[in-house]
């Protein structure tokens, strides 16, 4: 199959991709764009993170876009995107076992207080608290999609008291579930530590600010590893200065990379890491685009359709 593939990432390192599509879909010219495209582009498929506003749409023979991460706000928000081209987003089990690692890793490190024993170390304090077990812990995760689910079968076993908010419910043994506004207030109240896995949409953008949060109670914590525009950064400091909010694990930022003069940086309860949550598995995923290439060059919708009227 003599498909022409396009891939634009700033983020990816293009030759394990371009390996990756050489070993599962040998007879693809496979283009690396670096910019923007000068001259007309007769690609059957791109491969994108982050893509310049407009380039999706110059492309005018593309038959599928394949978003390299879970998350496709990257594509959506430019306001150019050709809609009816069909978009497919990674679902993928190595991202998903990533990102439950992640979850793990910060809900233990809030739930035992290290925020602040790391800001003690660097003081030369001394200072133990009586840590709370995981049974007396409550943890609410915003979105019960692919990732949130898994995070909550990972978090399961240490006892944590799980709940969930989805856009249209869900069931999963052990998680008490919410959904809408309502959910989203009962949830917020009767959680200590909140985890953000949802996709970044119209509705989502902006959803942990000063009102939310305030709905959450005194000292509980937050860990984002969604999209750093689903917080208020404004309101999160005055929360954490405040102390209303005890900790925060934040992997995604508004801006990135994070700013150099930044509060979040400094911040003695704060861990900032650097959008590494989960990272997309080149071998893996090639491995699925190329099989949704097939169905699509069958007339087939690619796997991992998204819908772009929802937005995730
Ligand atoms: P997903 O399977 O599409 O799940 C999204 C979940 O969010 C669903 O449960 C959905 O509800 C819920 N949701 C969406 N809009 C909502 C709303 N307005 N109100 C309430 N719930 C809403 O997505 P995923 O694969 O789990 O990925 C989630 C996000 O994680 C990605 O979009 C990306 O931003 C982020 N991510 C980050 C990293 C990282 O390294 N930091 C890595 C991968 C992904 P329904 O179930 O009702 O549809
Ligand atoms: C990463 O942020 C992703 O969306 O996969």
């Amino acid at each position: 199959m003599s498909d022409h593939i396009v891939f634009f990432s700033k983020s990816d390192i293009p030759q394990s991709w371009q390996t990756a599509f050489a070993k599962v879909r040998p007879g693809a010219r496979f283009e690396v764009l670096s910019g923007a495209v000068t001259g007309p582009c007769d690609a059957d498929f791109a491969v994108v993170w982050h893509p310049p506003h407009g380039e999706l749409a110059r492309m005018t023979k593309l038959k599928a876009i394949f978003s390299l991460g879970a998350g496709v706000d990257h594509v959506l928000g430019d306001p150019e995107f050709p809609s009816h081209v069909p978009l497919s987003r990674v679902v993928d089990p190595t991202l998903t076992a990533g990102m439950s690692e992640y979850v793990v890793l910060q809900v233990l490190a809030l739930h035992r207080g290290l925020p602040g024993y790391i800001a003690a170390q660097r003081r030369g304090l001394w200072r133990p608290s009586a840590p709370k077990l995981a049974r007396d812990v409550r943890v609410g995760i915003m979105g019960m999609g692919v990732l949130g689910r898994d995070a909550a079968r990972k978090l399961a076993p240490f006892g944590y008291r799980l709940s969930g908010w989805s856009r249209s419910g869900f069931e999963e043994a052990g998680v008490e579930c919410h959904r809408g506004a309502d959910g989203l207030k009962a949830i917020l109240r009767s959680t200590d530590i909140l985890v953000c896995l949802l996709p970044l949409t119209a509705e989502t953008r902006g959803i942990l600010n000063r009102e939310t949060l305030a709905l959450l109670p005194a000292g509980a914590a937050i860990l984002n590893a969604g999209r750093g525009a689903h917080i208020v950064d404004a309101d999160l400091l005055a929360a954490l200065d405040a102390r209303h909010v005890s900790a925060a694990a934040l992997d995604v930022f508004a801006e990135e990379p994070l700013p150099a003069p930044h509060r979040y940086w400094s911040h003695p309860g704060v861990i900032v890491t650097p959008h590494v949550a989960s990272l997309t598995n080149a071998d893996a995923v090639a491995a699925r685009m190329s099989a949704s290439m097939d169905r699509v060059n069958a007339g087939l919708p690619p796997f991992d359709l998204v819908d772009p009227a929802r937005g995730y």
